[in-house]
Order: C-alpha cells, then structure tokens, then sequence
C-alpha cells in the first residue's frame, strides 16, 4: 500500500534554512515536517559566522542563549591576520567582526545582540532539536525525489533511505531549503543568474594545538599568502579556528578546470604543513572534501507553493560570512506569512511579497562576497606576488618590505592599504543589518527614502520608514531593560505609540488579527529613561509604528491621528493581501 502522509508545510533540508524555517513554523504553532538526505545533521562546520541580525531572529525564537552558550564569542573573533604561514611572518591584521572600537560601539548601538562564531555542526542541533521539540516531525534519511502542486496543495514523494521505499507527502505549502544543488528550485524551474564552479576548493578539517601561533592574536580566521594561494579558491589560504585553539579547517584552492586533486591524506597534511609552517605541531586529519565556488542567484523564489530558501536560491563563496546568516533570514522572512495564510487570516497575496523582498538580498550578498574575493589581489599586488614565479622569487619580494629603502616604504604603504580595504570583508555591518523592503507587506508613508548618510556596505544606519527593521533601542519595563526589538516577534503584529496614542490601541483591538501593543512613555508599562527610542522611533508619542512579526515597520503614521482605525485597517488590508 502506497503511503500518504499529510502536513501543512513541508521542509526539504535540515540545514540552517531549513531548520530556522521548522524552528520558526513550529513556534508560530504551525504542523510542519522536514526530511532530511542523510542520518545526520552536518558533520563539518561548514559555516559559521553568526551576524546580529541572525542573532535578533534567534533571540525572538528563544534559542539565543543557547547559541550564545555553545559559540565562540565575539571578542576572540577579530584579529583577522594576513601571514606567509602561521609560523612565518605576520603582514598585517584587520580588526574585524565588530572588534574595532568604533565598530564594536556601532554593534551595540544597532542591536540587543552580539555576533559570534556558531559552526554549523553546532548550530543545526540546536535549531532542529528546538524544533522538534516544539512539534516538527522531522525524518532522516529521506529523500526529496519530485513534487506536483494543485490549486490544493503539493504532492510530493520522499524516498525512504532505511527501507528502500517510496511514500508521498500531501501538503498545503514545500519548502525547498535543499542546498547549493536543490533540486526542488530546479523542479519549480527557478530561473537562476549567474554561474556554478568559478573556482575549486578544499576543506580540510584538521585538530591540532595552534595556540602557540593564535592565541596572542585571537581570531576566526588567519589568511596565508604562500605559492600557490591565488590558485582557485577564495583569494588566499585560510586557516579557519573552529574551537580556540585546538579545531581548524583550512580552505585551500585548486585549479577548476584541472578537477579536484586526489584527497588522501598525505595531500591534506602537505597543505595543513605549509599553512602552519611548523611540521613539530602534531596533526590529525578528520576530513577533506572538495567545493567550488559559485556566483549564483534566483530572480524568483518561489512557484506557487513551492518555495525556496537559503543556498538553493543563493549560491556564494564565505567571504563576508553571509551564507547561513542569509538562510536563516530568509526562512524568519517566509514562515510569518505561511503561517498567516494557513490561519485564513492574510490573502496567498502575501507571500508574493517573499520574493520581491529577499531576492534583492540574495542577489547583493552574491555579489558582495565574490567582489570580497577579488578584493584579496591588492594584497598580493603589494608583495608583488601576483604574477607567475617561483617560491624563492615570491619570499624574496615579501622580505623586500623590510628594507630601508623609499621602495620598501611604499610598499609597506600599499601593503597597509590593501589589508585596510578588507573591512568590506570582515567588517561590513551594513551589508549585515541595512536591508530594507518595498514590497506590497509594508505601506509607504509618504516619506522620502532617507537613503544612507553613510557607505551602506559598512555602516547600519536605523530607521523606522516602513519597510526598514524597527531600530533597537534600549528601554524599560519596571525593573527590567529589554530592546524595543523584545517588544515585537513571537508570531504576531505589534503596534508602537505612545502618550496620546489611544485611538492607535483601540484602532489595534479591533482588527480581526492579534496585535500586541507596547505604549511607551512616563507612567506607562514602557518608559524610555535614556531617550533613546524618542530619538531612533521617528514618530511623535500620539503616533504609532505597526512592526510585522519579523520585525520590520509595515506602517507607520507619524502624528495622532482621528481616523486611526481606518487607518489601520486599510494598511492592515495591503498589508495582508486583501488588496
Ligand atoms: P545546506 O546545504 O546547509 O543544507 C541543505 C540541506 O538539504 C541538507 O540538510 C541536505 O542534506 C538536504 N538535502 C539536499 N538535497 C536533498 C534531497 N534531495 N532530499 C532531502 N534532503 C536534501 N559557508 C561558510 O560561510 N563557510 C564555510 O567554510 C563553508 N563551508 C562549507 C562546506 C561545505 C562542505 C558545504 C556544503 C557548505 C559550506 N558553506 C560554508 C556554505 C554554508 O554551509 C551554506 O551557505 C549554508 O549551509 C546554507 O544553508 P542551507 O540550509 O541553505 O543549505
């Protein structure tokens, strides 16, 4: 007999997408199931740099601390170093991921979290096991063979790996969160820009004590400029801490179009040898594996019930850390809207808005981490290091900066230069926190776009114009501080007033949907001591912001206003679909 299982949204992927995108439905109490290829969660810590805004989105699904507990902080993250190997000589370092003090104030100003170093192998547990235990059924072992979606739903058959059969999921609404090769994106035929295989490259993961050569100089991630480093990969050799400082893997490139070299352990060892650049530090090899780099993107993320997040819409080298992060952002984009079109309380409309707001992000942080690349051969351009040579030739130039001559000087200028214009790569918080939507979810107010006062690449800058994240500011509630972002999320739509902004509640109470509602001000069961949200919230105390469950201002009216629940209820109607 044939099985059938039903469920209301199917997850194809266990992976950050899909976990975040169970973790986030199961919270909202909607039934959801996710399959999963293999027997495990990753088994590599594949990525890892958790950004804030990640963090926002794991605080408002109460895995935060959780996160917090098992990652590596912040502060031993950001002496990004450019060496000849760990044992060779240092040639600069960038501080990086917030750990420069002007940028570590600007972290703090933007939000109630603090970023970190959250490998993947660790942080799938901790979404999944989340998950599961607020009602995802999750199957290993089985795998996505094909879908066909009706008016109705998506009939989608799964293969069985333990038992060698196949059965067939009915549910209203698939999720493709399958990875840099989804085959539900090309089953729903997503058109895709780009190209896959720019360049080839290695993981090995490896333990050895580097404390010797890290400590002192805490990072994430330590850039050898060797020969042989600008061949394929993703600009240099990496050696990447997975645990201070005893877990690495290192990323080493290899020509594409020659293929992959045969990955025995001899060949890794030969590689981990020269990045560390001290064959006394025992070694243990536990994987190698090779990748390519792609540069890749949908247009569209979604055909009709069928969905698609994470690197199965977006495909990118690591530079800038930006592959989970976005995944987990995109799935906190889509599971409030599949959650609100399941409770027949917004119109299928609303999750057109899912594309139009997330494919122009995935589309900026292809590009973004591919120019990131790119922007490593300034760094060999100064060592005089690009061109074809031998090693001896290659050392001779970098010794050549210590020299006492107007050459040497201006090349430890160009040199300074170059490892300085990485901040694009290693500390660009506005490509993290500055994404703001237009799209049929959020109503224009009639204000011009304030556009950046700053290069939006490297600088947040917080506003409350619909379509931009509600600005972090730090308020209270008796004793207690909490963010004005702890105010909204949970599933539901929040409306922020203010003294004076009574119509705006009773405007709230008398839609059809739960709407939270936080009233801040004197005497309220809100107050802002600092006076910081009367400065970031751009609304006078008698106006109101309405912030959607995952954060960002949908409507915003400056001013008190007498028809505030016409108001309201028209921005409630776009908003939700129903024209
Ligand atoms: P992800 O690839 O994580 O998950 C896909 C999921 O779908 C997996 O659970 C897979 O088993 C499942 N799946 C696929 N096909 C299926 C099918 N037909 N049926 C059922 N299940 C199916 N990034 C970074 O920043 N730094 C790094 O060093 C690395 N290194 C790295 C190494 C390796 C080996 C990989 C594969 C990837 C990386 N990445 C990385 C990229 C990073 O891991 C990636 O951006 C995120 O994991 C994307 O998350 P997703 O959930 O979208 O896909």
């Amino acid at each position: 007999m044939h099985t059938v299982v039903e469920t209301d949204v199917l997850i194809v992927g266990s992976g950050p997408a899909g976990a975040s995108a169970a973790l986030a439905l199961s919270t909202y109490g909607v039934r959801n199931m996710v399959v999963t290829r293999y027997a495990s969660l990753a088994d590599t810590p594949r990525a890892h740099i958790t950004n804030q805004r990640t963090m926002e989105v794991l605080r408002d699904l109460g895995v935060e601390d959780e996160v917090i507990a098992k990652a590596t902080p912040q502060h031993l993250m950001g002496n990004t170093t450019f060496c000849t190997s760990l044992a060779g000589d240092e040639l600069g370092r960038v501080r990086s991921w917030g750990n420069d003090p002007l940028v570590q104030a600007a972290h703090e100003l933007a939000s109630p979290t603090r970023m970190c170093d959250m490998p993947q192998h660790l942080m799938e547990p901790v979404l999944v096991n989340a998950a599961i235990a607020r009602g995802t059924d999750f199957r290993f072992s089985t795998v996505y063979k094909s879908f066909a979606q009706d008016e109705a739903g998506v009939t989608v058959t799964v293969e069985d790996r333990l038992r060698g059969d196949e059965y067939t999921v009915r549910a209203k609404y698939l999720i493709g969160a399958d990875g840099g090769r989804s085959k539900v994106a090309e089953d729903a035929g997503l058109p895709m820009g780009g190209q896959m295989g720019v360049a080839g490259s290695i993981n090995i993961v490896f333990d050895a004590d580097l404390s010797k050569y890290t400590a002192h100089r805490p990072s994430t991630l330590y850039w050898v400029l060797a020969p042989g480093a600008t061949v394929g990969g993703i600009g240099a050799g990496l050696v990447r801490c997975v645990r201070p400082w005893n877990e690495w893997l290192i990323v080493w490139g290899y020509d594409v179009s020659a293929g992959a070299p045969d990955l025995t352990e001899e060949y890794a060892l030969s590689v981990v040898r020269q990045l560390i650049g001290d064959d006394e530090i025992p070694v243990t090899i536990k994987s190698s594996s090779a990748w390519t780099v792609n540069e890749m993107y949908a247009e569209t993320y979604a055909n009709g019930r069928v969905f698609c997040a994470g690197d199965a819409v977006h495909r990118h080298p690591p530079s800038n850390g930006l592959g989970s992060n976005t995944s987990v952002q995109d799935s906190y984009n889509l599971a409030w809207k599949l959650k609100l079109v399941l409770d027949g309380v917004a119109s299928p409309a609303l999750l057109d808005s899912y594309t139009v707001e997330r494919a122009p992000v995935g589309k900026q942080i292809v590009t973004r981490a591919n120019r990131s690349i790119a922007e490593t051969a300034p760094i060999f351009e100064a060592l005089d290091g690009l061109s074809p040579q031998t090693p001896e030739r290659l050392w001779a130039n970098i010794a050549a900066r210590k020299d006492a001559t107007e050459a040497a000087a201006r090349q430890r200028a160009a040199l300074r230069e170059a490892i300085a214009f990485k901040v694009y790569e290693f500390n660009a918080h506005g490509v993290d926190l500055n994404q703001r939507y237009a799209s049929a979810a959020v109503v224009p107010d009639g204000t011009p776009d304030p556009g950046f006062d700053h290069d939006p690449e490297l600088h947040h800058q917080p506003t409350s114009r619909p379509g931009a994240k509600l600005p972090h500011a730090w308020i209270t509630s008796g004793t207690r501080t909490l963010s004005t972002l702890d105010t909204v999320g949970k599933g539901r739509f929040t409306l922020l007033t203010g003294i004076g902004g009574e119509a705006w509640l009773r405007a709230a109470e008398a839609q059809p949907l739960d709407i939270a509602t936080v009233v801040v001000g004197p005497g309220q069961e809100y107050e802002d001591p600092y006076g910081d949200w009367a400065r970031l919230g751009e609304i006078s105390d008698a106006g109101a912001l309405l912030v959607r469950p995952d954060g960002y201002v949908a409507f915003r009216h400056a001013d008190a206003a007498e028809d505030a629940e016409r108001l309201l209820t028209d921005a409630l109607r776009r908003i939700l679909g129903h024209g």
